[in-house]
């Protein structure tokens, strides 16, 4: 399994369609799955049920999908910080997206389905997080000013060497 990785606005979901079409296997959307199994969008879980509750269907479901082997699999930008899910990710080829603070703002700004961007500290998250992205990746990815496709055929280079 290729499993993305990094923060919001990394381009994970648009990066990781384009690697599983070169490479010619699924491509799986953790935060889709969930929405789907939860019958519910993510901010609206966020705000009925809390953060919580979002990481324990989110735990499930990364579990679940980390059983399949030959796919892409892009996962929310926080489900790397669970350790259950980073203890399962040591079997995988684990993509970090690199992206620079501004420029991952830049791209989901706007977003009203992204929860936590809504709240303070999204700095502080980003600063916390970089680290744990960099501990589980084995391939690390600059995304920045860069185009998705151009991103995409470089990781499959690395998947190749
Ligand atoms: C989250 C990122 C989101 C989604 C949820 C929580 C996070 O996914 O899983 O809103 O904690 O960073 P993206 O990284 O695809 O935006």
């Amino acid at each position: 399994m290729v499993v993305l990785i990094g923060f919001m606005g990394a381009g994970k979901s648009t990066v990781g369609r384009i690697v599983a079409d070169l490479l010619g296997v699924p491509f799986i959307d953790s935060d889709v799955l969930i929405e789907q199994r939860e019958g519910m969008s993510i901010r609206s879980m966020f705000d009925t049920y809390g953060e919580p509750h979002f990481r324990a269907v989110e735990r499930a479901v990364v579990t679940e999908l980390l059983g399949d082997d030959r796919a892409v699999l892009a996962l929310g930008g926080g489900a790397a910080l669970d350790p259950a899910i980073r203890a399962m990710l040591v079997s995988h080829t684990v993509v970090y997206l690199q992206v620079p603070y501004r420029q991952a703002l830049d791209r989901v700004r706007d977003d009203r389905y992204r929860p936590l961007l809504r709240t303070a500290g999204v700095r502080e998250l980003y600063d916390t997080r970089l680290p744990v992205y960099e501990s589980v990746a084995t391939i690390r990815i600059d995304t920045g000013r860069r185009r998705p496709d151009d991103i995409a055929r470089e990781i499959v280079s690395a998947l190749e060497s």
